[in-house]
Order: C-alpha cells, then structure tokens, then sequence
C-alpha cells in the first residue's frame, strides 16, 4: 500500500529531491555508523573524526581513514543506487543531497549530486589546503608543500559543512514536491534539519523508524534496494 502510494507520487511529483545516508550503502557492503555493526559501535567518533583527532592522534586518525578507503576499493554501488542515477536521467529527480563520502551516487551514474559530508575519494593537507594524491596519503607521508598532515576532504565533527553544497541542497529541498530521504538516523546536525524545510511531500524510507521518522508523510520500514526495485515508476 505506501509502496504504491510512493510509486504514485514518484509519478505525478514534477520536482523530487533525494536526501542519503550510510543506510544507502550498506547493502554494498560499508558499514554505517549507528547500527549494531556501524562504525561508531566499536570507535568512538571524537578519537577519529574530530579535527582535535587529527592534529593530536595523527596515528589513529589516519589508520581508520585508510580502513575506510581499503574498503571502499572493495565495494560497489547497488542496484539502489543505480535506480536513482536512472530516475535521474528520466527527469524524476532533480538532485540527490548525500551524507555519504563514499561517492557511491556518481559512479552509478547519478550527476547532480551534493556531497554534504565532503569525499572521502579526494586528498589535501589540513594546514595548507593543496591537493595530495590518494597514493601520498596511503603511504602516511606528509604534505610535498609544507609538511603539514594530508587529510580526505571529508568533513571532520566541528568543521562547517561545504557552503555551497549546503545551500544548493536546502534550495532544492525548499522548492521540492517531493523529498525523500533514505538511509540515515538523521541524528546528525545540520544536515537532520533538511528534511522538514520542504512545504512539498516527506517520504522517510529505512530499516528501522526512530523518533525522528514522526513527522513524514510516509514511512516505509525496510532495506533500501528492495524498497527502490519494487517501485513502479
Ligand atoms: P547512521 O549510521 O547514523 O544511520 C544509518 C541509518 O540507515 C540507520 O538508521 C540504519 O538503520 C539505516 N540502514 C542501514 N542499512 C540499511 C538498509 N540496507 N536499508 C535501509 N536502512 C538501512 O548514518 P547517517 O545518518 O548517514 O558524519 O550518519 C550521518 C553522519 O554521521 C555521517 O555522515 C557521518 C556520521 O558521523 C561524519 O562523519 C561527519
């Protein structure tokens, strides 16, 4: 029934906005961060993606971004993710905003997205800003300008978020008929006020319905590509 509610409204709405979290690509095998078997289950946050992280435990900080990385190598987008990218090209959807730095949305084809956490597929140093290759990182060397700590382009707790991402996203979610967001708790600010700025229709769509899921329109409690692949649109 709210299958075919969405599949409706996927039909008739003439601007739908996608709003992603880690629940996205866990089915591609990457952990998220708050399920039992989420990354912050076993590493607190503020020891690995805090800015006081990297400058002080530079050891630890770099050891989890390259067990991140190792992993992406492994993975691969799902046909969820693909499922956007097509809705995308058949003018269903207008943006996907994504928590994820995985960069999951663009290798399955997806083009207009917003990275609002950063990527975890770029490299620069935190002191002077240059650009460094993944290989550079990987090999814990230090920046070839300065000397400073080289760092993913991921946004660390307590850094704002890319201005421009950000207000690009919010735009497209003010002005959207229809916003989706799927796979994230929504516990984390500010990215958790995105969805409730829409005058247009909310679809919440994940494993698991926290209190957070209350003022959807619709709620659809289930995994993410079985959810998409049964969607008529
Ligand atoms: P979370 O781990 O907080 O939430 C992911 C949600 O997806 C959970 O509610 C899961 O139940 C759900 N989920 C997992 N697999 C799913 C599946 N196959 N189908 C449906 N639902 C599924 O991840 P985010 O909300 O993305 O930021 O976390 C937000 C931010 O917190 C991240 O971007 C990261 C993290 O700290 C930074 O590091 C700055």
């Amino acid at each position: 029934m709210t299958i075919k509610r969405l599949s409706e409204w996927l039909q008739t709405s003439t601007n739908t906005v996608i709003l992603t979290g880690a629940g996205m690509s866990t089915e591609s095998g990457i952990p998220d961060f708050r399920s039992a078997s989420g990354w912050w289950k076993n590493i607190d946050p503020r020891a690995v993606a805090t800015t006081e992280a990297l400058t002080e435990n530079y050891s630890l900080f770099h050891e989890f971004y390259k067990m991140r990385l190792e992993n992406l190598e492994k993975a691969a987008p799902h046909e969820g993710h693909q499922i956007l990218a097509d809705w995308e090209q058949r003018g269903i959807v207008s943006l996907v905003a994504t928590q994820n730095v995985d960069g999951f949305h663009q290798l399955a084809g997806s083009q207009k997205v917003e990275e609002l956490h950063g990527s975890i597929r770029s490299i620069r140093c935190h002191r002077c800003q240059q650009a460094a290759s993944m290989e550079h990182f990987l090999s814990k060397a230090s920046c070839s300008h300065c000397g400073g700590k080289l760092r993913p382009n991921v946004v660390l707790f307590g850094e704002s978020l890319p201005q421009i991402s950000w207000h690009t996203s919010m735009e497209a979610i003010k002005k959207a008929e229809l916003v989706l967001v799927i796979g994230t708790s929504l516990e984390v600010y500010p990215v958790n006020q995105l969805p409730m700025m829409t005058s247009g229709k909310t679809v919440y769509i994940n494993l698991d319905m926290s209190q957070h899921a209350t003022p959807f329109d619709l709620k659809i409690e289930g995994k993410i590509k079985e959810v998409l692949q049964q969607l008529e649109v």
